[in-house]
């Protein structure tokens, strides 16, 4: 059985929060689980990572973007998360196919049915099980990380956010089945038994 778990959601939504939730449990509960988040995780991609979000980067080109994420992707797929997988641990993703879909197809503007084809390429057609989109209003992100320094990504601007947020709720009403849409705007350990609830339900007789 594949244990594959994503979460995704608008810079500043609080997912990473959720994540760091989720494992706590998961370690009170002796589980076996692999936390990873993109673009990231493995020596190759935290490379690619820095090329992406480093504000000097101006020039990168939409395209040369989303294949830079995508080649972060296709080598943490490989390195880290199929072999997790392969042995049978809950792999938990901060963010994955769906924030190129986001980013780069409803933010960008880049054409999604292509994305799709690089995401399976990349994923060697891995999908995830489950997958949590944290929704959260623009501004109420952008204040929650206003002491931050804004990496290249997140200085798209409020239209851009915005775009992605939209894109997000698309995705989840497209497939009900996959996606949650929750409410980025409950108290952190109100959302987490939203979250743990939904777990306990797929994994039944796991979680
Ligand atoms: P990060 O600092 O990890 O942000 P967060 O904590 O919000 O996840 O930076 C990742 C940035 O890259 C974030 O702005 C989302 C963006 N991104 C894409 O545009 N496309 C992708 O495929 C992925 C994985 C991330």
């Amino acid at each position: 059985m594949k244990r594959l778990i994503t979460f995704e959601g608008i810079d500043g939504s609080g997912k990473s929060t959720q994540i760091r939730l989720v494992c706590k449990r998961f370690d009170a509960l002796g589980l076996q689980y692999t936390a990873v988040r993109e673009p990231g995780g493995t020596r190759i991609s935290e490379k690619i990572r820095e090329i992406l979000l480093q504000k000097e980067n101006l020039e990168l080109t939409a395209a040369a973007e989303s294949l830079l994420f995508q080649a972060a992707r296709a080598q943490l797929t490989a390195e880290v998360i199929l072999p997790a997988l392969r042995e049978g641990k809950f792999v938990i993703c901060d963010r994955f196919t769906d924030s190129s879909l986001a980013y780069q197809g409803f933010g960008r503007g880049l054409d999604l049915n292509t994305l799709e084809t690089l995401n399976n390429y990349a994923t060697q057609d891995t999908q995830p099980d489950l997958t949590f989109i944290i929704d959260i209003k623009v501004a109420t992100a952008i204040s929650r990380r206003s002491i931050k320094v804004t990496d290249r990504m997140e200085s798209g601007g409020d239209a851009f956010m915005e775009r992605i947020r939209r894109g997000y709720i698309e995705l989840a009403r497209g497939n009900p089945g996959r996606y949650r849409l929750m409410n980025g705007n409950l108290k952190e350990r109100e959302l987490f038994q939203q979250i743990w609830n939904i777990l306990q339900e797929k994994y039944v007789g796991v979680l």
